[in-house]
């Protein structure tokens, strides 16, 4: 038996990567646009971090998370998320020290033992921004503003923004007792993951995807309508901040999220055409976990995208992402002499110092073949090199586009490619 990839794996390959990298340079722009710093975590940490941070009564924590001792018999576990390691970063480089707020940015691979299904992997890529040290909407409205900028970049059809408040302490008390007594009737009906949360977290049986537990909650308190006057105008502003930027939203007041921390907004962009895995990003705010992580009181919002979602996202309405060749030229060599392979090796070389991005073959194909490859490889311009040129110490150059060729001297051809760059 061969060996093959772990379950809920995947191989990226050129032809991916190529879209990966173009993918990952336009967020590190807009982040740039807006001033996020890129943040680095570890890929495994203590596992206390996480069911601290993520929390006790999630599936993340109950049953998804990669959990191993190592040989010091400490607990790790692989990241299932980054928001945690994030706080927990800000907090042990004392990032509270610096000017707030601190708006980073970060991506890479995030672990959890689902079952694999489109769309969702074991091992999969996340892109998160997290704002620390900002308790204001205008935070909130950045962050949802930074996602919907890229989504609409990328020309993603189709989305829609759900917003809602899950409150802070004060009101989920409330709505908690509210809810307890409203589901206190039914709880025998409940699934055993909510029986359990019914004492831990009630508002999280909202989320359960169990259609008997969805309809016995179907009408159930919300969180929404029992906000305190502080969260309630927190969210007001949020909503119109977003409808100053022409945002388009949807109040989801069933929306509360699958990981404990968030308070005040949370959001999430689904997409109506990839199935059942429809979110392709979810955030909001997390006002208590710097202070759950034991860091002095600190707010915090942000969000996090799945990378492999962009592409189910895009290959949904029929468009994939579109990489603009980059090549700036192929040489063309006519086999057979050592002298004019030489010359052309020394020519890309000195093309490539000078930054330009050259290509040649590798395997002695007829000059035939070579044209061919350089096509392939959407080559603008073919440098062509055989005896009679390097006799003359030239070379003869394609427009692939109109098929003209130009006989140049080789002195010459760097400054020649280089200005059509321009
Ligand atoms: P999350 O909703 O668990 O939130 O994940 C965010 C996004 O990651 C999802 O919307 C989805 O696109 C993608 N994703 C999650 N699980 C998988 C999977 N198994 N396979 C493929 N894609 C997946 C968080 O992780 C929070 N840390 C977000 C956040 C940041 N909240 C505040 N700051």
């Amino acid at each position: 038996m061969t060996i093959k990839r772990p379950r809920g794996t995947n191989d990226f390959l050129p032809a991916d990567t190529a879209k990966w990298q173009y993918i990952e340079a336009m967020l590190r722009d807009i982040c740039a646009q807006f001033g996020y710093q890129e943040l680095r975590t570890p890929i495994f940490e203590e596992t206390e971090l996480f069911c601290r941070g993520v929390g006790g009564t999630t599936d993340i924590v109950q049953k998804e998370m990669y959990t191993f001792t190592d040989q010091g018999e400490r607990s790790l576990t692989l990241r299932p998320e980054n928001t945690a390691s994030a706080a927990r970063a800000y907090l042990e480089n004392k990032l509270f020290a610096l000017s707030q707020p601190v708006k980073l940015y970060y991506m890479g691979p995030m672990f959890r033992y689902e079952r694999p299904q489109a769309g969702r992997f074991r091992q999969f890529h996340q892109f998160g921004v997290e704002v620390f040290g900002s308790s204001s909407p205008w935070a909130d409205a950045e962050v949802i503003a930074l996602a919907w900028e890229f989504y609409s970049r990328l020309a993603i059809r189709n989305m829609v923004l759900h917003i809602n408040s899950v409150g802070c302490p004060d009101c989920r008390r409330k709505h908690r007792q509210l809810l307890q007594e409203f589901l206190g009737g039914k709880y025998d009906q409940l699934c055993n993951s909510c029986k359990e949360r019914f004492q831990r977290n009630p508002l999280r049986i909202m989320d359960c995807k169990s259609p008997v537990c969805q309809q016995l909650s179907q009408d159930a308190p919300t969180i929404y309508d029992n906000l305190c006057p502080d969260c309630a105008e927190h969210f007001a502003a949020v909503r119109q901040a977003l409808e100053a930027a022409n945002i388009p939203y949807t109040l989801d007041k069933r929306l509360v999220r699958g990981l404990d921390y968030y308070t005040k907004t949370a959001f999430e962009i689904l997409v109506d055409n990839i199935g059942a895995q429809s979110a392709i990003c979810g955030g909001g705010r997390y006002d208590g976990l710097i202070e759950e992580l034991g860091g002095e009181p600190t707010p915090g919002v942000g969000f996090a995208l799945g990378m492999e979602r962009i592409f189910s996202a895009l290959a949904a309405q029929g468009d994939d992402v579109q990489v603009p060749a980059s090549l700036d030229a192929f040489v063309v060599v006519s086999p057979g002499n050592e002298d004019v392979a030489n010359a052309a090796f020394a020519l890309v070389t000195q093309l490539r110092r000078a930054g330009l991005k050259v290509e040649q073959d590798l395997l002695g194909r007829s000059m035939k073949a070579q044209f061919k490859l350089a096509d392939k490889a959407g080559a603008p311009q073919v440098i062509i090199i055989g005896e009679e040129e390097l006799a003359q110490k030239a070379v003869l150059i394609r427009n692939m586009e109109n098929s003209e060729q130009q006989l140049l001297p080789a002195a010459e051809v760097e400054k020649y490619i280089k200005n059509l760059r321009r």
